[in-house]
């Protein structure tokens, strides 16, 4: 966006700011944190604007005709009763609603598509997502022996993890004589006046998302181990590291380790910044708010486009999250690391281990989104070596993976079962076939366009009557197939399969490499679309046996999202643009803010119920577990305790 546009913008806002002596914005310019109540000063500044509303909710209303739950969310079957909601009244609510500021009707739509608890359709506004409020008092599940009622605590490391923030963070509790440190490890009696169950059910249901299960939320609220990139790290979890800056301090009522004697406590938020630098409000706007070359899509056929040595973003399909709270992922203290030797194949994504009992291979995946063929031979390379060192079991660790690449969850399966499968080694997945997404499949067999150019292009899939590629000029939308959901008739494309097995860049084995008996995977129920595609595949051809941590008391599932292929507003918007579409009356407008409609594209289809969505399908771990203070931050302790219960 043009930088006098900015100037237009923010200039008569700054005026209309009428006795504030400073500009709000300013006065938290520079810093890497800054108090929540001077932020929401500076993100409120910005008022209420009309033709933004307007072409925000235009676009997000007509990126829904593309959402393949919508009518899911009718009606939700059990156990997700909670994802219930009439989305297309919410949007009309929004446009009828009183908004003092700008960030309030953004808050509400952010938040209102936060509770669809889907992770691939979630409303992004750049603007407002550019803070993380932090707390130094990270909570977590405990249970005495793994498998008793767990309760709440202050996380016990939160000293050692809280530090690795660094004085830029510390320095302000000092500041203001707020010694957190005495608080780790604090059981928690109440937080802002309820049970402390309660609130984290309440955050579960409004701030956490993502997941379709309560059970799975519950645990989004803890603090947990991941892998960021591809280190160690520790989330900060949804109570203590939750997007925006919603509040400025919450009240609990604990009683540390050290005194036994209950006391109640305000903790003030200090929020990180994770934005784009500023110096006012407006290069606020100008860097963080305004729409960017990226914002809405582009048409792939483009000759200048092409010329200038731009290529399309990817070609490959993906399904997974965006945890904003990654922004600021701090490591996980390294006395918590294992302290076995990594295995081969560990220098990227995976960390691999064989257990000290000399059987137990262990494979921590923490993503499929990294580098795509990296993780092929990484995964030859890990079992290789297990192989070779007498690993006669296989435990795969999902906690917190956000997913990735749709084929790689394929391979990863794939490689397991070996290449004997008399089946597609995916899922049976189709689109949602609304007017605009015919015509844009029409178009692109028109234009002669590939799966080099577009998602929408039918030699991005195989038949599944006989598994082969979709001849680029075949209509899979025409005829559209009947769907009805809850009551209202939903026309869907023909169903496919991906075409995974193209992208393989290593071998996969004849036979499984372990008895398929002999794999079974943990988790915390935090698997993201790739992640529970991946999950489903072995449950459901091989009954693999998944652990699931957490999740407090109720019930959890042992998958979290598993909708299909996620688009990106940006590559939505490429999809039509490309497809000659964008002045199609169906077709969202161009956002002018920078951010993110995204929306789940396709669905998978149960191999067990053809009529299921596996998003839909309810299935509860065979092995549940809780969190100890020993394993909750200790995955090399966590493994050996799940290891002694799934095998
Ligand atoms: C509202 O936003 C539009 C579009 O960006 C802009 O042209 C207009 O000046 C804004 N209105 C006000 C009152 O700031
Ligand atoms: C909002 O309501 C107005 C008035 O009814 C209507 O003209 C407009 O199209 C609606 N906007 C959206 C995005 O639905
Ligand atoms: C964990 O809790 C048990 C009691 O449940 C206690 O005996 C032990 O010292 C604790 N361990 C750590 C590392 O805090
Ligand atoms: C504080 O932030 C500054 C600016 O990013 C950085 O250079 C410095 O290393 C940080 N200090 C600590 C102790 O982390
Ligand atoms: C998370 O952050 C790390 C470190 O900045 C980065 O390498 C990684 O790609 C991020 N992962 C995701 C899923 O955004
Ligand atoms: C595969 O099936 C499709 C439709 O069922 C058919 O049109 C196509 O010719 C078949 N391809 C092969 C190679 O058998
Ligand atoms: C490594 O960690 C395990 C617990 O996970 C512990 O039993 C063992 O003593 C540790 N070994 C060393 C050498 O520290």
């Amino acid at each position: 966006m043009s930088a006098s546009w900015t100037a237009l913008l923010a200039l008569p806002l700054l005026a209309a700011a009428a006795p504030v002596a400073e500009d709000p914005c300013a006065a938290i310019a520079g810093q890497l944190y800054a108090p929540p109540a001077d932020v929401q000063a500076c993100l409120k500044s910005f008022p209420f604007n009309e033709t933004l509303r307007q072409n925000v909710l235009t676009n997000v209303a007509r990126v829904f005709d593309f959402f393949t739950f919508e009518n899911y969310y009718l009606d939700s079957p059990p156990p997700f009763e909670e994802d219930t909601v009439d989305i297309r009244a919410e949007l009309d609510r929004m446009n009828t609603t009183d908004y003092e500021t700008d960030y309030d009707f953004n808050w509400d739509l952010f938040l209102f598509a936060t509770q669809l608890n889907d992770g691939h359709t979630r409303w992004y506004p750049d603007c407002y997502t550019s803070y993380q409020n932090l707390l130094p008092t990270p909570i977590v599940a405990l249970s005495a022996d793994g498998e008793s009622d767990p309760e709440i605590y202050v996380s016990p490391d939160s000293v050692e993890f809280i530090s690795l923030l660094g004085s830029n963070y510390t320095s302000y509790y000092d500041s203001i004589g707020f010694d957190w440190k005495r608080l780790a490890g604090a059981k928690v009696t109440s937080i802002e006046d309820q049970d402390p169950w309660d609130y984290v059910d309440y955050l579960a249901s409004t701030i956490s998302g993502n997941y379709l299960d309560h059970g799975v939320r519950v645990n989004s609220v803890f603090t947990s181990y991941r892998i960021s990139g591809i280190d160690y790290s520790q989330r900060f979890g949804d109570f203590a590291g939750p997007t925006g800056v919603a509040l400025t301090s919450v009240k609990m009522s604990v009683i540390p380790a050290n005194t036994g004697v209950e006391e109640t406590v305000d903790v003030p938020y200090y929020s990180s910044f994770v934005g784009n630098a500023f110096t006012d409000s407006a290069s606020f706007w100008a860097n963080n708010c305004a729409a960017t070359d990226a914002t809405n899509g582009q048409d792939y056929k483009d000759a200048s486009f092409k010329a200038a040595g731009n290529m399309r973003k990817s070609h490959m399909a993906k399904g997974e999250i965006v945890d904003k709270s990654n922004s600021t992922a701090v490591g996980l203290p390294e006395k918590y690391y294992p302290n076995l030797t990594l295995a081969d194949g560990s220098t990227g994504i995976f960390k691999n281990y064989i257990l000290e009992d000399g059987i137990t291979g262990v494979m921590y995946v923490g993503s499929f989104s990294n580098d795509f063929i990296q993780f092929q031979r990484d995964t030859a390379a890990a079992v290789k070596q297990f192989k070779s060192a007498g690993v006669t079991r296989l435990l795969i660790d999902l906690t917190n993976n956000g997913g990735g690449y749709v084929c790689l969850g394929q391979f990863l399966h794939n490689y397991l079962a070996g290449a004997g499968i008399s089946y597609n080694p995916g899922f049976v997945s189709s689109m949602r076939a609304g007017e605009l997404a015919q015509k844009i499949v029409a178009n692109d067999i028109k234009l002669g366009l590939t799966s080099s150019d577009t998602f929408y292009a039918p030699d991005n899939w195989a038949f599944i009557s006989n598994d082969t590629v979709m001849p680029s000029t075949y209509d899979y939308m025409d005829p559209t197939e009947p769907l009805v959901i809850n009551g209202v008739e939903d026309p869907t494309s023909q169903r496919f399969y991906d075409t995974c097995a193209s992208s393989y860049y290593v071998d996969i084995p004849a036979e499984p490499p372990f008895a398929l008996d002999q794999v079974a995977i943990v988790n915390n129920g935090n698997c993201a679309s790739t992640c529970a595609m991946f999950s489903a595949l072995m449950f459901e051809h091989y009954d693999t046996k998944v652990a699931t941590f957490g999740g407090g008391t109720g019930h959890i599932e042992y998958k979290g999202m598993a909708g299909n292929q996620v688009l990106e507003w940006a590559d939505l918007a490429s999809e039509i643009k490309t497809a000659d579409l964008e002045n199609d009356p169906l077709a969202p407008p161009d956002l002018l803010i920078s951010g993110n409609m995204r929306v789940n594209w396709r669905t998978a289809w149960s191999w067990l119920d053809e009529d299921l969505p596996i998003a839909y399908r309810a299935e509860p771990p065979q092995v549940r577990l809780q969190y100890t203070n020993e394993t909750y931050i200790s995955p090399q302790k966590l493994w050996e305790f799940a290891a002694s219960k799934v095998f």
